[in-house]
């Protein structure tokens, strides 16, 4: 491929983004963050949206020189109260959303054995439950707009499973089929869902997993290093720029582990 034809298709990605309104959950801290910095990288306006209210604060004030520049909004994601509330200000601020990415997420690890019910419900409620209650009433914009980009953040564990993360596999796995039947039921509005799926990336929450579970996960890894928040985010940036002929798609990055 020549060098002009990169450069074109680098600016037509850029054009699709420049200026769009982009909300990112979670986006206070590590992937999310990252996502929010590819974006505004494009040009795009970025609502810098978290339940931390100290971090969703700062990443906004940090990050508010770049592109079309940042929003904060404090939000919980299992609350539809607070989502409806991020809307409404998003709204007000900004009169359109265009591109949705639901990246907030936890995880209460335990072999299912003793996996507790609050356990399994915390993870079901911010991984999985959420995406029902944010995606609802920005679909409702998307609709208006007739256009619209939806990027889930789910997990390897979603596709194939992981020990001690039953509930975590549940509501990634959940994920997935929630965006594929989104990609159907919005595709005639010109509204595409897709999922990007990371594998082991170098984040707060994996590096409460202490160093020797690191070094054997990197062990397993084709590619020998854990992911950074920065491959996930290249990843995003496909699906809310370029491919817009691409719906209902996982895209797995994940340094070639596929178990
Ligand atoms: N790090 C990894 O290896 C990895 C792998 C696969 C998938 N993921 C997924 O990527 C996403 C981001 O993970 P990360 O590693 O950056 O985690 P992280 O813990 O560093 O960041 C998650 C962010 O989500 C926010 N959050 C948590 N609960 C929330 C709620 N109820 N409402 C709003 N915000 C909330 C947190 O405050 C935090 O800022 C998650 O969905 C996670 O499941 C991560």
């Amino acid at each position: 491929m020549s060098a002009n034809v990169v450069a074109e298709e680098k600016e037509a990605c850029q054009a699709k983004i420049t200026n769009k309104v982009a909300i990112v959950t979670g986006s206070g801290r590590g992937i999310g963050r990252a996502i929010a910095e590819a974006l505004l990288a494009q040009g795009a306006r970025v609502v810098i949206s978290d339940i931390n209210e100290e971090t969703c604060n700062n990443t906004a004030q940090e990050l508010k020189d770049l592109g079309g520049g940042t929003l904060s909004c404090v939000c919980n994601v299992t609350q539809s109260e607070s989502v409806e509330a991020m809307v409404a200000k998003v709204m007000e601020k900004w009169g359109q959303i265009d591109i949705l990415v639901n990246n907030a997420g936890i995880t209460r690890d335990n072999l299912y054995m003793k996996m507790t019910e609050q356990e399994w419900q915390a993870v079901i409620d911010t991984n999985l439950t959420s995406a029902f209650k944010v995606t609802k009433p920005v679909l409702k914009v998307m609709s208006k707009q007739r256009s619209g980009r939806i990027i889930n953040i789910a997990s390897t564990t979603g596709v194939h499973g992981n020990f001690g993360q039953v509930n975590y596999a549940a509501a990634k796995a959940g994920l997935i089929g929630f965006t594929k039947t989104v990609a159907l039921e919005y595709a005639s509005r010109t509204i595409t869902a897709n999922v990007v799926a990371p594998g082991f990336i170098d984040t707060d929450m994996t590096r409460a997993l202490g160093e020797e579970i690191i070094n054997k996960f990197k062990e397993k890894i084709p590619l020998k290093r854990m992911g950074t928040p920065a491959d996930i985010a290249a990843a995003v940036l496909f699906f809310a720029g370029a491919g817009s002929y691409v719906t209902g798609q996982v895209l797995e990055v994940n340094g070639g582990l596929y178990t």
